[in-house]
């Protein structure tokens, strides 16, 4: 990350009252000089600012909030023009795969959340990518039964799942769009074709590759080291075939990329790599329109995805327990209410590790997770004053009597969120991903395949146990993807998600905690410091505030860890008949809205 961008990333973070105007003051001296983005619209340019300045960004009509202004540019136009969340989505998200291959594209998956304003109801839409039909439980594992190394199961065609983002963008449009089809990709074939600009992040990350991971593939390189030397910030980038993908796609619609030549290319390029896909893995692929997982919070209910996401359901969890607590009362920097918020995630995280998975898979207790009298009992164990000295998977009511093994699959933080309010009403939140930064590092015709595969669990049982999340043909892995939509009195009051690999959870729980308990404002909530405990450690986000928690937290017996947290949340908040918008002030990001 350049300076500009660190400045942003450090100098952004809202630190609890006391630090909250020094924050701002620190921003708005050093930030907005250096915040201009060439090429921007006046009112991007003013959302940039608003963000600099830890501003929430407002609106009557319409908002959109995503990873990248030229993207949100693209969305902004077309409900500018009209057309639905729905709509503005697909130029959003075909924005994204130019300008921030490296998260989300044509050759990731995603998850949707929808609130549909006419009949008032909210719906998700999976659209995850899947393992291929030759896959087998030890497909990560190696001649004598031990797990492949992780970077060594990312890097190449094994980890490579059937996309869902072409059939998503399709099956959401169909359902909801009003505007042409083929008019939502004149933004990103004209930025392909004329060229963007390289954002300092999307440099900064390619810059800090390892040899032998994004330099690895010959076209990979060709496009992210042309001359041999890494795409630098400021450069203006062409990706002619890309532009010509999109064609396709806009006048063919997703059917051009799961037949023909842009199927047949991805398949050749992974088996060629060590994967599995296949023609009829691409002919088969499905988007699944699935129950909303909804938890009551507070006075609202917390909506979102289920399985095969953990997203909703470890949320929904975390939320459920802390319900019990008058958070409030207890204020941001109180280590009571940290104490409470990381042990009810890291009983929640118990419960994911055993019990999450792809329900069309595994039987799953989907319902008995989230029931009130399971999470009053789990919060029962929680104590403000004292970490938990162990910490075990509950047994939640269900009709199965099955014995599982625990997941500990790794995930790394990558992924995109995109929030958008159209000028109907309707509410769209929409997590990301090709997985891992770069996912499986192999580029076919000008878009990066996901590594989302690695997402299984490398081992099958654990003391003999089935893992519930392990390798089948045809089965979705488990994800944290956690896009959300908050109802208030059946009506939408916030729009939220973030990526960050199983850290999302965290992100997303702290945004909703942040808005609702302690009254922040969706740019607040975005930019406060993190904590984050998923498996043990209490992740503590270094250079904030937050670190002053490090010691009281340590003797309630926790162990603690320093560190970046580069969450991505994009928030919408419907209040009183205005929009009010916030951009994670860790990435490249805007909320934009009329
Ligand atoms: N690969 C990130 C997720 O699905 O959670």
């Amino acid at each position: 990350m350049t300076s500009r961008w660190m400045t942003m990333a450090l100098a952004g973070l809202i630190a609890g009252p006391a630090l909250a105007q020094q924050a701002a003051d620190a921003v708005t001296t050093e930030g907005t000089a250096s915040g201009v983005i060439e090429g921007l619209s006046a009112e991007a340019q003013q959302a940039v600012e608003a963000k600099l300045a830890g501003e929430p960004v407002t609106a009557q009509d319409w908002m959109v909030a995503a990873a990248n202004p030229l993207a949100v540019e693209a969305g902004a136009e077309v409900l500018r023009a009209g057309g639905t969340a729905a709509d503005a989505m697909v130029a959003v998200q075909t924005v994204l795969g130019l300008v921030e291959p490296q998260s989300s594209g044509l050759g990731g998956g995603a998850f949707l959340v929808w609130y549909d304003a006419e009949s008032g109801e909210v719906t998700t839409l999976d659209g995850r990518e899947t393992a291929p039909m030759e896959a087998t439980p030890t497909y990560f594992q190696d001649e004598n039964g031990e797990p492949l190394s992780f970077w060594d199961a990312v890097v190449g065609g094994r980890s490579v799942g059937t996309p869902g983002t072409p059939a998503l963008l399709e099956e959401a449009h169909a359902r909801w769009g009003n505007q042409e089809w083929a008019g939502l990709f004149d933004r990103a074939i004209a930025l392909a074709e004329d060229g963007f600009t390289v954002s300092p992040r999307l440099a900064g990350l390619v810059a800090e590759e390892p040899e032998d991971r994004l330099p690895r593939f010959d076209a990979t390189a060709a496009y992210f080291y042309p001359g041999g030397e890494p795409i630098a910030e400021g450069d203006t980038l062409t990706n002619q075939a890309y532009a010509d993908v999109l064609r396709a796609m806009a006048a063919d619609g997703a059917t051009a990329f799961y037949s023909g030549p842009v199927a047949q290319a991805i398949v050749d390029v992974v088996r060629l790599n060590g994967g599995l896909l296949s023609i009829e893995d691409f002919a088969t692929y499905d988007v699944i329109q699935r129950n909303a997982v909804c938890v009551p919070y507070r006075d609202a209910d917390v909506c979102g995805m289920g399985p095969p996401s953990s997203g909703a359901l470890t949320v929904g969890q975390i939320l459920g327990m802390l319900e019990e607590f008058d958070l409030a009362a207890m204020g941001t920097d109180s280590a009571e209410a940290w104490t409470l918020i990381g042990d009810a995630s890291r009983l929640a995280f118990a419960d994911r590790g055993r019990y999450m998975a792809d329900s069309d898979f595994v039987p799953m207790p989907t319902k008995g997770l989230v029931a009130e009298d399971y999470l009053s009992m789990r919060a029962g164990m929680l104590d403000p004053s004292t970490a938990l000295e162990t910490v075990e998977p509950g047994e939640p009511a269900w009709d199965h009597a099955m014995l599982l093994g625990d997941d500990v699959s790794l995930e790394l933080p990558s992924t995109s969120h995109i929030s958008i309010v159209d000028g109907m009403g309707n509410a769209l939140s929409m997590t990301t991903t090709i997985e891992n930064g770069f996912g499986s590092r192999l580029f076919v015709q000008g878009f990066l395949l996901n590594n989302e595969l690695t997402d299984f669990s490398f081992a099958t049982h654990e003391d003999g146990r089935p893992i519930a999340n392990r390798v089948e043909p045809g089965k979705r892995p488990r994800s944290s993807m956690a896009p959300t939509i908050v109802m208030r009195d059946g009506a939408p009051l916030l729009v939220i998600g973030s990526p960050g690999g199983s850290r999302i959870i965290g992100y997303v729980t702290q945004g909703i905690v942040n808005y609702l308990d302690w009254g922040m404002d969706p740019q607040q909530a975005a930019a406060a410091p993190h904590l984050v405990n998923r498996f043990g450690t209490f992740d503590i986000e270094q250079g904030t505030s937050a670190a002053d928690l490090e010691g009281p937290l340590q003797e309630a017996g926790f162990e603690t860890e320093l560190r970046d947290l580069t969450s991505g949340l994009h928030i919408i908040a419907l209040e009183d008949g205005q929009l009010v918008g916030g951009a994670d002030p860790r990435r490249e990001g805007i909320a934009l809205g009329e």
